[in-house]
């Protein structure tokens, strides 16, 4: 419980008048009593919101919001309730604090060590050495309001200039660690960023707390390197200009999504605040959650390669899931936004956003590029394409609409497709793991009679619904390896389709690149002239024996050094059933 005393509220709610606040953020007329605008809560057009100065209240007639001088700001600026206080106070000029949370203040000794960091990268920018890379970041088009924006800094091609500096304020080393700056080299202790163009990252709130760092000159080094996860820097919970987009983005009533920070920086320089980049990664639930936050339009606005393309898909699906209203963008002629405006100008970027795609007509241009629909088996994949996207919606109308279209355009049975949509959804998705060396088991190192018979049951698998039939039976305790991919991901596409069609499973992989790669090199070497299904059985056994043996070293080795009598017991058990296995099934 806040022990403030809520006179502190009542006073600076009593003094401060409503209808000035709300009307520096929305435009309001006056009608009868009352005060009238729209309503930036919903997506709305008319003016459905009343304010009362009698009252001091807000409402929507239409949404329902409702509400003080106080949730107004909290809600328009998504900020919290305290910190909607201290911005009322300011705007009267009363003194309001805003007591900070724990975690916070436990962490404000980083985010000032930051701001030092900061600090000296804005000036090493403004002296003679960084000269050059501020001619970068003009010729870049970039000009002083903006670096100033953006905090904006260079880091000099000295080893240890930020070391030294934080040093001689007593921060630790170990901040200085937890902070992903400095590193430890056999010349001692080194600044893990040097001459790079310095571009802080902030969190949500506006605390600088990590960097994204770009070469300027020479061409030899990765373009960016970015700080690693540290005490306050999760790349997952950030969303680079998050700070300044937000309450743009209530004013505007959208926000545009990209990918990269330059991109991010051009768009806002040109005059569009509300516009966030994700930074090349897939968006996270707690990256979604600041979007949605905003209840705004979101419109994908990715590079306009084919990995954009991809990013499309990917945050496109995920803001679907959470019902977010999605528009896309696909730019044409430029690679990405920066080149883009840069190339073409701010009118015609701007003319894309008043014109987005839907994400469902995006998916189906996207699922139809490539594929001949005249061939059936093209035309069952692209259908199957646009079920599997579409049963992720939560939407009930747009399954339904898209079901429609569907019939429509292929001449189909609606209720064969409404049926696949709900089949779907009864279906449990093998998860498709990613290879690793890590994962990647001895036994696949060191067999190749073991590889060559995986692959040679993974043959017959994707060429007969009865050998598939006859792997499920078995229940072969398959190690982790780039080939269980493929087993696991034959056992999802026989469970959607209860068949095995060589051809519509090629396509289907497609979708799963690591998937395709090995199924690519299971067709190459493995080359069967006479196909005899009825081998399929003696290929598990090899494999079954291969396992068991595998697992009965493995549990020897474990006697050997297991002191517990009762638990060596129960081990030599296990050895002697799964010898028994081999037995039954005639082997060993
Ligand atoms: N990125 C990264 N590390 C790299 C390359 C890219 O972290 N080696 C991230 C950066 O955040 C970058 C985004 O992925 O902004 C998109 O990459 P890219 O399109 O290559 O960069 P641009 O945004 O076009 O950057 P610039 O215009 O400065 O070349
Ligand atoms: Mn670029």
């Amino acid at each position: 419980m806040d022990e403030r005393p809520t006179n502190d509220f009542r006073r600076i709610q009593t003094r401060a008048d409503i209808v000035e606040i709300i009307s520096s953020y929305v435009q309001l007329e006056h009608k009868g009593k009352n005060y009238f605008g729209v309503c930036p809560f919903h997506d709305d057009h008319s003016p459905s919101m009343s304010v009362s100065p009698d009252k001091q209240m807000y409402k929507c007639f239409v949404c329902n919001a409702t509400g003080n001088v106080f949730t107004f700001v909290e809600n328009f600026l998504g900020v919290s309730f305290l910190e909607a206080v201290k911005i009322v106070a300011d705007r009267i000029g009363e003194t309001f604090t805003v007591r900070e949370s724990k975690e916070d203040v436990k962490n404000k000794k980083y985010y000032d060590i930051m701001n030092l960091a900061t600090l000296l990268y804005q000036n090493n920018l403004r002296t003679a050495q960084g000269n050059e890379a501020r001619e970068y970041l003009h010729e870049r088009g970039l000009n002083d309001d903006i670096i100033k924006d953006f905090s904006i800094g260079l880091s000099l091609p000295i080893p240890d200039m930020l070391y030294k500096l934080l040093s001689s304020k007593n921060i630790s080393k170990a901040d200085m660690d937890a902070l992903g700056l400095i590193g430890e080299g056999n010349n001692g202790t080194y600044d893990l960023f040097r001459n790079r163009i310095m571009f802080p990252l902030k969190s949500p709130t506006g605390k600088v707390n990590g960097y994204t760092a770009r070469i300027y000159h020479g061409e030899d080094q990765a373009k960016y390197m970015n700080t690693r996860e540290t005490v306050i820097f999760k790349k997952g919970e950030n969303l680079y200009n998050y700070h300044l987009a937000a309450p743009a983005a209530r004013q505007e009533k959208f926000i545009v999504v990209c990918e990269g920070n330059m991109d991010a920086i051009r768009i806002y320089s040109v005059g569009i605040k509300n516009v966030v980049a994700t930074m090349g990664t897939v968006l996270t639930k707690e990256q979604i959650g600041l979007l949605k936050k905003l209840s705004v339009k979101v419109i994908i606005v990715m590079d306009n390669d084919a990995a954009g393309e991809i990013a499309t898909m990917n945050c496109g699906q995920a803001l679907m899931k959470e019902n977010v209203d999605i528009g896309v963008v696909r730019l044409t002629g430029k690679k990405d936004p920066d080149e883009y405006i840069l190339a073409y100008g701010v009118e015609a970027f701007r003319d894309n956003l008043r014109n987005p795609l839907s994400f469902p007509e995006f998916m189906e241009i996207t699922l139809k590029k490539n594929k001949n629909l005249k061939n059936p088996t093209e035309l069952t994949a692209y259908i199957n394409d646009m079920i599997k996207f579409i049963s992720e919606s939560p939407d009930e109308l747009l399954i339904d609409v898209t079901i429609n279209k569907l019939a429509e355009e292929f001449h189909l049975d609606k209720d064969l497709l409404r049926s696949r949509v709900k089949n779907k959804e009864l279906v449990t998705e093998v998860k498709v793991e990613e290879s690793t060396p890590e994962n990647t088991t001895k036994i696949e190192k060191n067999n190749n009679k073991f590889t060559k018979a995986f692959k040679t049951m993974l043959y017959y698998m994707m060429n007969d619904s009865d050998c598939m039939r006859m792997f499920l039976h078995y229940q072969l305790d398959l190690p982790k390896c780039k080939y269980r991919l493929v087993s696991n991901n034959l056992i999802y596409y026989f469970e959607l389709n209860r068949e095995i069609d060589f051809a519509d499973y090629l396509t289907f992989t497609e979708d799963y690149p690591a998937v395709n790669e090995v199924v690519k090199e299971v067709i190459r070497d493995i080359s069967i002239s006479e196909f005899k299904p009825e081998e399929m059985e003696s290929v598990i056994l090899v494999l079954k024996e291969i396992l068991d043996k595998e697992k009965i070293q493995e549990l020897k080795k474990e006697i050997s050094t297991e002191l517990d009598v009762n638990r060596k017991k129960r081990l030599l058990e296990e050895i002697i059933e799964i010898k028994k296995g081999c037995v039954k099934n005639g082997r060993d």
